[in-house]
């Protein structure tokens, strides 16, 4: 039997979004959480940082907003999503990371998902309070050559977008009753383990 529907994507496919607030955990447990559970890791942010590495215009754009705190413009980002769920047909399933990020991202992933006959199983959200978010960012700015990071006041400003701005999607996700919210403090295998609790009842 086929598990291909007409559009060539599998028609058992599991797809997440991980959600939370900047620092909450979301790229390091969605490393571990593609390799366990066979899916496609769809980061606009690493998507966006691989277009200033490479110096596009889109990249260089994108370079000026995300070095302020501040979201990329949705039509770019949802895009780059289409693009990508385009590039990936034979995919099991999709993880969401960082997006979606407004309510009209919310809206333009239903759709783009739908136009494959598929949707968004669960949103699994992180909760972290904002000084552990602070002490994580700042910490890996020592480091790491993300800018966003070097600045309290530019982690400060991201966090409050997420407030302003993102906060919001998981309620649109609320009304069908798709999300499930998760302690996102203790260590990384602790966290893990509670995700994984999470998709393996919905599998
Ligand atoms: P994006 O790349 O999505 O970054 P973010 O949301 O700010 O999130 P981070 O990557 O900083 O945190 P995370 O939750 O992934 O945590 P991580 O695992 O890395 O976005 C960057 C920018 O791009 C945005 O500001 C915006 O400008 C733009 N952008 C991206 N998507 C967009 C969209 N959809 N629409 C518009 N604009 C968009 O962990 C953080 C640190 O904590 C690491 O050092 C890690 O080692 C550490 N850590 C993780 N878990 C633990 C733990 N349990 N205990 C202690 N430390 C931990």
């Amino acid at each position: 039997m086929s598990l291909h529907n007409y559009n060539g994507y599998q028609s058992n496919m599991f797809n997440l979004i991980l959600f939370g607030p900047p620092g909450s955990g979301k790229g390091t447990q969605s490393e571990k959480l593609i390799v366990k559970y066979g899916l496609k890791h769809l980061s606009t942010g690493d998507l966006l940082r691989s277009e200033i590495a490479q110096q596009t215009a889109l990249g260089m754009e994108a370079k000026k907003l995300m070095d302020k705190g501040q979201l990329v413009p949705d039509e770019v980002v949802i895009g780059m999503i289409s693009s990508a769920l385009d590039a990936n047909p034979l995919a099991r399933g999709f993880l969401f990371d960082g997006f979606p990020r407004t309510a009209a991202q919310a809206e333009a992933l239903d759709k783009l998902l739908d136009l494959k006959n598929t949707s968004i199983n669960v949103m699994l959200a992180l909760e972290v309070s904002e000084e552990e978010l602070v002490r994580r960012l700042l910490k890996r700015g020592e480091t790491s050559d993300r800018s966003d990071d070097t600045n309290e006041n530019v982690i400060r400003e991201r966090i409050a977008v997420y407030h302003s701005k993102t906060a919001a999607v998981a309620d649109y996700y609320k009304t069908f009753d798709k999300v499930m919210m998760l302690k996102g403090e203790g260590t990384v295998d602790e966290i893990f383990a509670r995700l994984c609790n999470e998709i393996n009842t919905r599998l």
